[in-house]
């Protein structure tokens, strides 16, 4: 989940405070935290650690471990759901992120590939030693274009929004417990508790009680007009970031480009964590800190700080992307943890 500031600071700030959401909340350390490049990882001396740039992120804070639940091994469809108002452009772009993470032969993306980049999510596995499974397809999809629930959300309420669709009397989303995956997405004049001021997305599960089954779930919103400069960073830079030009948003739409991003970021909690009882690190499951959040703000080789690390340029549109997909479509999307090499690590890498 995406929070404006540090991970670890929040871990000083909101103790104790009114935030004990098991969900994914999404940090956004880089900006704002002291990244350092240790030559120790868990204060074991690694020769291999100097002042490399290979090592973004690297932080002899992170201990993440594994906590014994779940980790999503079934193949993932993901089922939008879209909340207000969407146009087909919009929808387009979101589309082909999703289809880039698995394509059908023939449609693969050149590298560095969104494909490519899931590979990292991959590394991580149950107790059984079962992987991450390969395999992201995009479902069926529903829409709500009234606002069911109006235009003020509450995290709660994003239950009862999947509750809606998935018994609609009208072509409802179908129950899928094993590997089905609900995204809200929600239009830029919708209010989310905390949005813009601490969250950009976060992601957790259904409730029995509200929506009659345990599903995953993420809600994400288009921050465009809103706050982009806070949740479509690096297509909007803060004030207090001096002298620094946004990046040029590689599909065009500042807001839902930037939506792509925190989609892979909630996608890849989902995956590592989907029960809030897998991977992540601290040692407050009510507060965890997840394989993305300890990678917020980095897209490329160097990347840490205020630096979102080297990107590519589209010749044509001179939008920065870091990731091809599918239809010649171009993505930025902030990388992941890897578990074996302890740091943050993307297909982009210029030292793979
Ligand atoms: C940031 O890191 C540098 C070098 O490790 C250190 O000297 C400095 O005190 C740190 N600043 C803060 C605010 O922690
Ligand atoms: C998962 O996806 C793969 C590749 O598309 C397919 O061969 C397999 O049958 C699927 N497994 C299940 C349980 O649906
Ligand atoms: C599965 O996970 C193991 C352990 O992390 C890793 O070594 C292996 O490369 C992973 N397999 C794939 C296909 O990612």
């Amino acid at each position: 989940m995406r929070l404006v500031v540090s991970s670890f600071l929040l871990f000083l700030v909101f103790t104790g405070a009114a935030i004990h959401a098991a969900e994914a909340w999404r940090p956004w350390p880089t900006l704002f935290l002291n990244v350092t490049k240790p030559t120790t990882i868990s204060g074991v001396p690694d020769p291999n650690l100097g002042s490399s740039k290979k090592y973004e992120g690297s932080s002899e804070f992170v201990h993440l471990r594994y906590h014994m639940g779940p980790v999503l091994t079934a193949n993932i469809t993901v089922h939008p759901i879209w909340y207000g108002a969407w146009i087909p452009s919009q929808k387009r772009i979101i589309r082909a992120f999703i289809r880039s993470i698995t394509p059908s032969t023939g449609a693969e993306a050149p590298a560095p590939s969104v494909a490519g980049w899931w590979k990292t999510v991959r590394l991580y596995t149950d107790q059984t030693g079962s992987n991450i499974t390969a395999v992201v397809r995009l479902g069926s999809e529903k829409n709500d274009r009234r606002y069911s629930h109006g235009k003020r959300l509450t995290r709660l309420s994003v239950q009862s929004i999947v509750r809606t669709a998935v018994s609609a009397r009208n072509r409802p989303l179908p129950v899928n417990p094993r590997g089905g995956f609900y995204l809200l997405l929600t239009s830029p004049d919708v209010e989310m508790e905390g949005f813009c001021g601490s969250v950009c997305g976060f992601h957790y599960f259904t409730f029995p009680s509200v929506v009659g089954y345990t599903l995953p779930y993420a809600w994400v919103g288009n921050s465009g007009g809103r706050c982009p400069e806070v949740c479509a960073y690096p297509f909007a830079i803060p004030a207090y970031v001096p002298g620094r030009q946004p990046e040029r948003a590689p599909n065009g739409d500042v807001g839902v480009d930037g939506m792509v991003s925190v989609i892979g970021h909630e996608l890849a909690e989902m995956a590592s964590n989907p029960l809030i009882n897998a991977w992540y690190a601290g040692g407050d499951p009510s507060f965890p800190t997840e394989i993305a959040d300890l990678c917020e703000g980095i897209y490329g080789t160097g990347g840490g700080g205020a630096y979102t690390g080297q990107l590519l340029v589209d010749g044509r549109s001179g939008g920065s992307y870091n990731l091809n997909g599918v239809g010649g479509r171009k993505f930025l999307v902030q990388w992941v943890w890897n578990p074996y090499l302890k740091y943050c690590t993307g297909p982009n890498a210029l030292d793979l």
